[in-house]
């Protein structure tokens, strides 16, 4: 995440909630500066100096009384962090309303309340229509943070601030468009005990998902079960499977809405032929054969349906002849995009946090991407998808 943010902390979430959200931006890639608030009591600079501000952003610390225009407009984004209703007396009703209004920053509101107090969708409303447009609130929806002698608070939890951070300061390039993804592996099980799967974490499903969040995109993600975590979030529609049968209706129901559809599931081609209510027993000196059955090939059957996505994309997990299966899959599914991965390779593939993929489109271009973050891999194919959007329309 590049980008300049300007953070505005106070209370006293300051030390559980909003030092290691500093951390997490920095650590992201972000250009921070800090203006903690400041008055007698569980002022952000009464509770971390301003030397401990500066030295963890790495920026000399604000004077929040100081704040012009021409600071707050350095920032891309602002961030109330969290929104205390100290902040909203200042930046929504009070003077510094207006400041806030001249500048034109989006403003980013880390809505928080006292743990097991529900939060007003009235507060939303009162902060949306006083701040610039393209601002956005979200709501206390995390686990409590402890404060300690001071009780506990509840805020948005650190991993879904981060990726709308991303979403605010990403183009929108795929705005307005539904994109539907398959993620993770299918579990096929045998009886209450076993099951058949495979290694898949869901780390490229979940990565493509937000990438295609961040980028303005409506999402459906149905994944089977996967070790790879996604925030709550809104317009990120999560719908959890488990086995093939249960992934191909969920990619069925989105299907005939969806502009883009991704295919990066590890979908179980057999299954069980009859799954078995009770634990199978051994019996001495006997082995067990199971009877496995194919399951629907979800892609290469939506692919060949009557509603075409603007652009769809499937994967490949090869192990040999990489090139040849890859253009082989794309045209038997159907697909404008193939991306394929070698799975010999330690840093690609399943259960590791690179890949290393190259993505083959229908007109016979190959696409070699290097090494890289599952989150850069992802950002990448979403370049070539927008690409293919922008010269169909
Ligand atoms: N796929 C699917 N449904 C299946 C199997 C695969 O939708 N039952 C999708 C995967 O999500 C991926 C693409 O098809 O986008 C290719 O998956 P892969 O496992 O590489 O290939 P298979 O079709 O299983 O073919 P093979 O076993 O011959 O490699």
């Amino acid at each position: 995440m590049t980008g300049r943010l300007l953070l505005i902390p106070d209370g006293p979430a300051v030390l559980t909630y909003t030092l290691p959200l500093l951390a997490a931006m920095k650590q992201a890639g972000a250009t921070v500066k800090v203006a903690p608030t400041a008055y007698d009591g569980p002022s952000a600079a009464n509770l971390v100096s301003h030397l401990a501000w500066s030295s963890l952003s790495g920026h000399p610390c604000l004077e929040i009384e100081r704040l012009d225009v021409e600071t707050l407009r350095w920032a891309e984004l602002i961030v109330l962090a969290p929104a205390t209703p100290l902040l909203a007396r200042v930046f929504r009703d009070g003077r510094a309303a207006a400041l806030l209004r001249e500048a034109g920053r989006p403003v980013l509101v880390l809505a928080s309340c006292l743990a097991g107090q529900a939060f007003e969708a009235d507060e939303a409303c009162r902060w949306q229509k006083a701040l610039p447009a393209g601002s956005c609130v979200l709501p206390p929806s995390g686990g409590p943070v402890s404060l300690g002698a001071m009780g506990t608070v509840a805020a948005p939890p650190q991993e879904a601030v981060l990726e709308t951070l991303g979403r605010m300061l990403a183009k929108a390039d795929l705005a307005g468009r539904r994109v539907l993804v398959s993620a993770g592996p299918t579990v096929e099980d045998i009886d209450p005990v076993r099951f058949l799967s495979n290694r898949s974490s869901g780390k490229m499903g979940a990565a493509l998902a937000l990438a295609a969040w961040r980028r303005g995109a409506k999402v459906t993600l149905v994944h089977g079960p996967m070790s790879a975590s996604v925030p709550e979030l809104e317009g990120l529609e999560r719908v959890p499977v488990r086995s093939a049968a249960q992934m191909h209706d969920g990619m069925a129901a989105a299907w005939p809405t969806c502009d883009v559809a991704i295919f990066s599931a590890a979908v179980a081609d057999f299954t069980p032929d009859h799954y078995c209510p009770e634990k199978i027993k051994k019996v001495d000196g006997r082995s067990l054969i199971l009877h496995l059955v194919r399951t629907a090939d979800i892609l290469g059957e939506l692919g060949g349906a009557a509603h075409r996505p603007a652009c769809l994309v499937g994967f490949a997990a090869e192990s040999d002849d990489v090139e040849i299966n890859a253009l082989a899959k794309l045209r038997r599914k159907h697909c404008d995009l193939l991306c394929a991965n070698d799975i010999r390779r330690p840093d690609a593939g399943f259960a590791v946090d690179t890949n290393a993929v190259t993505i083959y489109t229908a007109e016979g271009e190959a696409i070699e991407l290097p090494v890289l973050p599952k989150r850069e891999v992802a950002e990448r194919i979403l370049d070539a998808v927008v690409q293919r959007l922008s010269r169909k329309s």
